[in-house]
């Protein structure tokens, strides 16, 4: 049987690379990617999948892609996908969390008839530091840096383009994702991937101490990269989840004192922590009620500690 065509923006990230890998099992993926961020060793190589070297904030790329190909989904993941660099430059990380959208809805929005589905990564970002918790879809939308207010644009963008033109779609907000191949070398990568580059390069034998921003009590809820990738096929597929926004995340919440010694018990090493200032836009506390996307069929297979001794076995492999 023919296989339907996949288009994911970002493919050659950290998310997106776990994403393609899994509907590789099913689908003809197209990865479109600036590789900013992303890295090919991210990508399989698979007879199934064709890499496009170009940026979502350019119109012709995009529309050079969907003049040669005719998709089923669309997943779109590019992003400047961190808040730190989203305050150092607005106005670049709006070319492509905005305007990038726009772009891509506008070529999407012409395959209305035929595209199955039309699913955004948003963030937990959009909820910004209004206090109540846990933060279900409904909750006050007060997003605090240039990276929460764009995700919250593109988002009522998207849905606003299945009110006005049909495009079916779905908005995800992820919470803390965490996993095999997340990028550690950058400051502003997910404090798991920080965490698991000084564990291994402790367990190697060389001096590693974990920059604590705060006091670490600041609570999160960190949610396995495969599970995130379930969510998002599963609002692909679903009728239900139709010109909806949902939350993806464990439902479980940690201090990130409490991560620290569950790491340290896993990988049998113990840390040493330089505490840092707070950093500017931190959000203190937060984590997801997930009883929307659970309503419609999601259940998190992983607990923290499943994903912590799976990342542990995976990235202590990496390091040899
Ligand atoms: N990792 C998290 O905890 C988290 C949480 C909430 C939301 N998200 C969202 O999930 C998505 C994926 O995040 P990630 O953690 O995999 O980050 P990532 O940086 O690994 O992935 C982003 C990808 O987008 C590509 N990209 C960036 N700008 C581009 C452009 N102008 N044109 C084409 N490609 C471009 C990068 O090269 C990279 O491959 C992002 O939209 C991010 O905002 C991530």
């Amino acid at each position: 049987m023919r296989r339907k065509t996949v288009l994911v923006t970002g493919g050659a990230g950290f998310i997106g690379g776990h994403l393609v890998e899994r509907l590789l099992q099913n689908y003809r993926v197209v990865v479109l990617d600036n590789l900013s961020t992303g890295k090919m060793t991210n990508l399989p190589d698979h007879p199934h999948l064709d890499f496009i070297f170009g940026d979502v904030s350019q119109e012709a790329d995009i529309l050079t892609i969907f003049e040669n190909y005719q998709f089923s989904y669309v997943y779109h993941l590019a992003a400047v996908a961190s808040v730190a660099a989203s305050i150092e430059e607005p106005l670049v990380t709006h070319q492509t969390n905005m305007d990038g959208t726009i772009h891509i809805l506008n070529a999407a929005k012409e395959q209305a008839s035929t595209l199955q589905k039309f699913v955004f990564a948003s963030s937990a970002a959009v909820y910004g530091s209004e206090p109540t918790l846990p933060k279900h879809e409904t909750s006050a939308i007060a997003p605090i840096t240039p990276y929460g207010i764009d995700k919250y644009a593109a988002e009522s963008y998207v849905l606003a383009y299945s009110r006005l033109f049909g495009l079916k779609s779905s908005a995800a907000r992820f919470f803390n994702v965490y996993g095999p191949r997340q990028n550690p070398q950058s400051p502003y990568s997910g404090v798991l991937s920080i965490l698991t580059d000084c564990i291994n390069r402790k367990i190697m034998g060389n001096e590693a101490s974990f920059q604590l921003y705060g006091d670490g009590s600041q609570v999160r809820d960190f949610v396995y990269v495969e599970d995130i990738v379930a969510g998002l096929i599963l609002l692909a597929e679903s009728e239900e989840s139709q010109a909806e926004v949902f939350n993806i995340a464990s439902g479980e919440r940690h201090s990130l004192l409490e991560v620290i010694a569950m790491y340290e018990l896993i990988a049998g090493e113990k840390l040493s922590l330089t505490q840092r200032e707070e950093r500017a836009g931190d959000i203190h506390q937060s984590y997801a009620d997930i009883t929307k996307i659970e309503k419609i069929g999601y259940r998190t297979s992983h607990t923290l500690k499943m994903g912590l001794r799976k990342y542990h076995e995976y990235s202590s492999k990496a390091y040899v």
